[in-house]
């Protein structure tokens, strides 16, 4: 079988969709290719201005016919998320497809608005609550999916309950690594508590390879060393985004799969199922990160209690 490209993807008229930090880089190539194929596109972005201009810009590369709307999200900011997905459930009858895809990368270290570090709490507690605030519309329509995306680095992370937030230790890429490993585990678990009460929802892991992109814009000498390797990558955003467009639009996905390019060292190339490192399938620690979470953010996933 020839590879998967974006020309693959199906027709998707009738779907309802939300990207998060669709502003630029994977996201926004994202959201295009799935305006593209029909799908009600919600390009969400912290900075409104922002987000208004590049659904502007996707609109203008799909047509009049397609819709695609700006709606601002700050997942660094739990009221933030409260009012984006209030105003979605007011709006839509359901969704089909989250792509849990904003993300910051090995900043030096910030607070959110709720006092947590802001690589984990944009990354990892922004969505956990983004996607418990939106699980009624999702489980509205059967075979939706959450597509979390994460990186290669989540095989260095570790989450270190005794000092989540980097109080007393914090490295830049630590904080990163943790962030990102903290997907993997939030999608697996998502997909086991789903599973346990017979819920039709594909939770899918992705991460992207390597491409060149606004992420590695941050500061000190962290800076200098992921722009050399980015840098070093031919893979643009557009083929960066594969690997969620392939999650999110395949028909034969199953919920609990990592995707991942092909190509040499998971870098580049077309997406592939992957199997996932020993410490993305570590329950104990998925589960007690979901209750953290659960008790950081005030989110209960209230349809999973039954389990
Ligand atoms: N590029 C790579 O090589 C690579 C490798 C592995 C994994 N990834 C992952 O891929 C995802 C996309 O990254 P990218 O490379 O496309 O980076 P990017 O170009 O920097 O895009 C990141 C997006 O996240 C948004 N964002 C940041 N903080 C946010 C917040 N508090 N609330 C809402 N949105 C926020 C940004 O919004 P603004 O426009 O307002 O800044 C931007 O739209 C990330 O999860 C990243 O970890 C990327």
């Amino acid at each position: 079988m020839p590879p998967w490209t974006a020309a693959d993807i199906p027709n998707l008229a009738g779907r309802t969709v939300i990207v998060t930090g669709a502003t630029g880089g994977i996201g926004w190539h994202t959201a295009l290719e799935l305006a593209r194929r029909g799908a009600r596109t919600v390009v969400a972005g912290r900075d409104p201005d922002k987000a208004e201009a590049a659904a502007a810009s996707i609109r203008a590369r799909t047509g009049p016919r397609t819709t695609v709307q700006a709606a601002p999200l700050d997942l660094a900011d739990l009221a933030s998320v409260r009012r984006f997905t209030a105003r979605f459930l007011a709006d839509h009858d359901g969704l089909d497809v989250l792509v849990n895809n904003a993300g910051v990368m090995a900043i030096p270290r910030e607070l959110t608005a709720d006092g947590f570090e802001r690589q984990l709490g944009t990354n990892h507690l922004g969505h956990f609550a983004l996607t418990g605030l939106l699980l009624s519309a999702l489980l509205a329509r059967p075979g939706a999916r959450v597509v979390t995306v994460s990186s290669s680095l989540y095989a260095s992370g570790r989450v270190d309950f005794d000092d989540l937030m980097g109080e007393r230790n914090y490295g830049q890429l630590r904080a990163y690594n943790q962030s990102k490993l903290a997907n993997v585990l939030f999608a697996f678990e998502l997909q086991r508590r789903a599973d346990a009460v017979g819920a039709a929802l594909a939770s899918v892991v992705v991460h992207p390879g390597v491409a060149r992109t606004n992420l590695a814009h941050t500061g000190g000498p962290v800076r200098a060393v992921l722009l050399r390797l980015m840098r070093l990558t031919a893979q643009t955003p557009a083929e960066a985004a594969r690997s969620s467009l392939f999650a999110a639009t395949t028909p034969d996905i199953h919920g609990g799969e990592f995707i991942a390019p092909g190509g040499p060292g998971q870098r580049s190339g077309h997406p592939t199922r992957i199997v996932p490192d020993e410490r993305a399938r570590d329950t104990a620690t998925a589960s007690r990160l979901w209750t953290v979470s659960q008790e950081l953010t005030g989110v209960r996933f209230t349809a999973f209690d039954r389990a």
